[in-house]
C-alpha cells in the first residue's frame, strides 16, 4: 500500500475513533470521614413541601433532648417566627437513629428567601419558596447514591436556578446499612436545605428483614412526605401543588391492584385536580413503563396495565421514573403506543449510584422512543406559562449550560384532549 494511503487511512481511523463519545465508569463511593459533632447540633438538614404556604424542615441531632423547633425570618440572623414540631427515631438491628426533627413551619410568602435555623442552635441556613404563578423550574433525578458521579449530578443541578427538586426513588443505596442513610443526609444537605426536595420510594429504599422489619421505616422516619396533607393513607403515595403545577408522587412498590389503598386514592387525588388551578399535571414513580433499555425490561408493565388508564383520562402531562440508569424520553404515548393524549415518559435513573450505567438497549429503537443515552445526568423542567413548558437533559461531562437533548412541550389542557370527550378511557374518573 502507498505511504500515503496508509497515513489518509490512519487519519481517518483516528478521527473518528476521537469523535465516539466514550461512555463514563463508574465512579468510587465517597468517603464520608467521622468528624466530632456536639450532639445537639443539627444535622442532614432537608426541607420540603408541606402545603401551598408551609414548607416541613427536617434535621437529626445525635441529642435526645434537643428540641424541635425552627427559628425563621427574612433577614439573616433575625428570626421572627419560631415554630415547634416533633420528632421521632428507628432501631435497626445494632443501629439506633438520631433524633429526627420535622418542624412546618408558615405561612410563608412566596419566591422569599428565608433565613432559619433548627433547634435554637448551631449554623444559620437559608431557603428559597416557590413561586406563585408560573414560571416554575424542577430539577429532576434520580438513582443518585453517593459516588463522584453523585456530587458531580449535584454540582450541576447547584449550577442551575431551580425551584424544586423531584427526586423519583432510590435516594442513598444504604441498602440496609443505616450509616449509609447519614452519609446521604450529609451529602445533600447543601441543596436539600436550601430548596425543597420531593422524593418517592425506589427498591433501595426497602428494608425488608422477614418476621422483623417491614419495609420502609428508615426512608419513612427520615423522608417524611406530605401525605397527610394530601389525603394519602402511605409516605410511598401523595401529591402536591406547586405554582400551577400538580405533582402526584406515585409507589412503586406499594400495592397498586384495583382493590389497592393507591388505586383509590390516585382515582379520588386524580378528580380533584382543577386544571384551571394547575393546568400542569405530572406523575413521579420509580419503575418506568415505558424503557426500551435492556435493564428491568418489562418490570413496570403490570403497574402500567392497571394504572395508565387513570392517567390518560386525566389528561398527565409527563411521567418521569428512575431505576433504570440512563436517559430515555418517548413521544406521547398510551398503551404501548404513540397517542398525542397520553403523557410524555422520561426515564431519568442516571443520578450516579454505584451500580453504573446501563447501557444496553432493545433493537430496534421503539417508534415511541424519541431519545435514549446511557450517561450520568440531570434533567431540568421549566414550566414557562400555562401552555409551554421545556424540558432539557444535562450530562455530566458537560458544562452544565449544555444541553444533551431538549424539547418544548405544549400542556394537554390547550390540546383539545379534555377528560371525557372522545376516548372512552376517560370515562374511568366519573365511575363510581
Ligand atoms: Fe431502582
Amino acid at each position: 500500500m502507498e505511504p500515503k494511503l496508509i497515513l489518509i487511512l490512519i487519519l481517518v481511523i483516528s478521527v473518528s475513533v476521537t469523535a465516539d463519545y466514550v461512555r463514563p465508569k463508574p465512579r468510587k463511593a465517597l468517603h464520608f470521614p467521622w468528624k466530632p459533632k456536639a450532639p445537639s447540633l443539627p444535622q442532614q438538614v432537608h426541607i420540603s413541601l408541606s402545603s401551598e404556604k408551609h414548607m416541613r424542615i427536617t434535621w437529626i441531632t445525635d441529642d435526645e433532648y434537643a428540641p424541635s423547633i425552627v427559628q425563621y425570618g427574612t433577614s439573616p440572623g433575625k428570626y421572627t417566627s419560631i415554630t415547634l414540631g416533633g420528632s421521632t427515631s428507628y432501631s435497626y438491628l445494632f443501629y439506633s437513629s438520631g433524633k429526627i426533627h420535622h418542624t412546618v413551619i408558615g405561612p410563608l410568602e412566596h419566591d422569599t428567601i428565608y433565613y432559619y435555623r433548627c433547634g435554637g442552635q448551631g449554623p444559620e441556613f437559608q431557603l428559597k419558596t416557590p413561586p406563585a404563578q408560573f414560571p416554575i423550574t424542577f430539577a429532576v433525578a434520580a438513582d443518585l447514591g453517593q459516588t463522584g458521579w453523585t456530587k458531580s449530578t449535584l454540582d450541576h443541578i447547584d449550577g442551575c436556578n431551580y425551584d424544586v427538586h423531584l427526586l423519583p426513588g432510590d435516594l442513598s443505596y444504604a441498602d440496609y446499612l443505616q450509616r449509609r442513610w447519614d452519609t446521604f443526609g450529609e451529602l445533600v444537605q447543601p441543596l436539600a436545605s436550601a430548596r425543597p426536595w420531593m422524593v418517592t420510594e425506589g427498591n433501595h429504599e426497602q428494608e425488608n428483614i422477614p418476621f422483623f422489619k417491614d419495609g420502609f421505616e428508615s426512608y419513612n422516619s427520615r423522608w417524611t412526605m406530605p401525605y397527610q396533607e394530601s389525603g394519602s393513607p402511605s409516605n410511598l403515595y401523595y401529591s402536591f401543588e406547586v405554582a400551577g403545577v400538580h405533582v402526584v408522587m406515585l409507589g412503586s412498590y406499594a400495592a397498586y391492584d384495583l382493590n389497592s389503598n393507591q388505586y383509590s386514592w390516585l382515582k379520588t387525588d386524580l378528580s380533584r385536580v382543577d386544571r384551571k388551578r394547575t393546568p400542569w399535571l405530572l406523575v413521579l414513580l420509580h419503575v418506568p413503563w415505558y424503557n426500551s433499555n435492556k435493564a428491568h425490561q418489562g418490570e413496570g408493565d403490570r403497574m402500567m396495565e392497571t394504572l395508565e388508564p387513570l392517567l390518560y383520562a386525566a389528561n398527565v402531562d409527563l411521567v418521569f421514573a428512575g431505576h433504570v440508569h440512563a436517559y430515555e424520553r418517548s413521544k406521547r404515548v398510551y398503551n404501548g403506543r404513540s397517542d398525542p393524549c397520553g403523557p410524555i415518559h422520561i426515564t431519568i435513573g442516571d443520578g450516579g449510584n454505584r451500580e453504573g450505567l446501563a447501557t444496553r438497549y432493545n433493537d430496534p429503537q421503539p417508534e415511541w422512543s424519541v431519545f435514549r443515552e446511557a450517561s450520568f445526568g440531570h434533567g431540568e423542567l421549566k414550566i414557562v406559562n400555562l401552555t409551554h413548558a421545556f424540558w432539557s437533559w444535562h450530562r455530566n461531562d458537560d458544562d452544565e449550560p449544555v444541553r444533551s437533548d431538549e424539547v418544548w412541550i405544549t400542556s394537554l389542557v390547550g390540546s383539545g384532549c379534555h377528560a371525557g370527550k372522545g376516548h372512552g378511557q376517560r370515562k374511568i374518573l366519573m365511575e363510581p
